[in-house]
């Protein structure tokens, strides 16, 4: 009993540890520069290397003999990294990536060794290409709605005002960009039962989410306008005898 609850404890220290231990994440926007921070103790000898682990430990940047060596990078990252030089001597080994690609995401290490020993740190890079525009525009009896270059991969709904009662016929697709975007569009019917209904898209990533609203105007309610303008003219030329 006693040794059950020992290891009890024992795992939840262990589940503990390994929580407090997740590497930190950096989300980077796609396109854009991002910096993935390292620190250690400055010492003569220094050597820093950057690896990207879930690459199968491709060298992303290292420095040694006071100088950048770049002849092990991998061709991925070829000129798109830097070290803050004026840094260094501070301490500081943090990186710096441009035009961040979807292919970048991953767990990096940033490994560091001088004189006076070893550092290993970790982070975890995430790209987010956030939702920048949703275009709707109608074609025939069919609203479509459309947004490109999102990651990660974006929901799409649909919803009208007032709500609507019925299951609105749509169909969405997903397509995927050389660059590992997402781009999705969807088709909705619309229904002639449920005139004057604005309808609206609204394409979303945790990051964040736009809406984009149509007005399919009212036929009835554009035929009753006509309707009550005719009955006034015929009114109007009756009283003041026009012919
Ligand atoms: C990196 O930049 C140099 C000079 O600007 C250029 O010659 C080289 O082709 C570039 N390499 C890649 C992989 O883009
Ligand atoms: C490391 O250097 C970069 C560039 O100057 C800076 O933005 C960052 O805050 C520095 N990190 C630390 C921990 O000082
Ligand atoms: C909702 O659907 C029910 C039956 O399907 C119908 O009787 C009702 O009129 C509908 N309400 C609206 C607001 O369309
Ligand atoms: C879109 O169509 C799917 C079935 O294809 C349906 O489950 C879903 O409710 C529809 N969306 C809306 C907003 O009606
Ligand atoms: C995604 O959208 C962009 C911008 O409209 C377009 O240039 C590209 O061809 C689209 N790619 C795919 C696979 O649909
Ligand atoms: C949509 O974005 C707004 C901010 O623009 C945010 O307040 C809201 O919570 C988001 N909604 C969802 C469902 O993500």
């Amino acid at each position: 009993m006693a040794r059950i609850m020992i290891l009890n404890i024992l795992l939840f220290i262990t589940f503990l540890l390994s929580v407090s231990e997740a590497d930190p994440e950096v989300s980077c926007v796609f396109s854009e520069s991002c910096m993935l921070p390292c620190q250690f103790q400055f010492r003569d000898n220094l050597l820093i290397h950057w690896i990207q682990v879930s690459a199968g430990d491709s060298a992303v940047h290292s420095y040694y003999e006071g100088r950048d060596q770049l002849g092990h990078q991998v061709q991925n990252f070829k000129n798109r990294t830097s070290l803050f030089q004026d840094q260094i001597s501070r301490g500081n080994a943090s990186l710096l990536l441009r035009r961040v690609k979807v292919q970048d995401e991953g767990k990096y290490k940033c490994y560091t060794s001088t004189s006076s020993g070893i550092k290993e740190s970790f982070v975890s890079l995430k790209t987010e290409a956030p939702v920048s525009k949703v275009s709707i525009s109608q074609v025939e009896n069919r609203i479509i709605c459309s947004s490109e270059g999102i990651y990660p991969q974006p929901e799409l709904s649909w919803s009208t005002i007032p709500p609507s009662n019925t299951t609105l016929q749509n169909r969405t697709t997903v397509q995927r960009t050389v660059e590992k975007l997402y781009n999705i569009s969807s088709s909705l019917m619309v229904s002639d039962d449920d005139p004057g209904l604005t309808y609206s898209c609204t394409v979303r990533t945790q990051r964040n989410n736009m809406t984009a609203t149509i007005s399919k105007p009212s036929d009835l309610l554009w035929r009753t306008c006509v309707e009550i303008s005719n009955i006034f003219i015929t009114f109007t030329q009756q009283h003041l005898g026009v012919k």
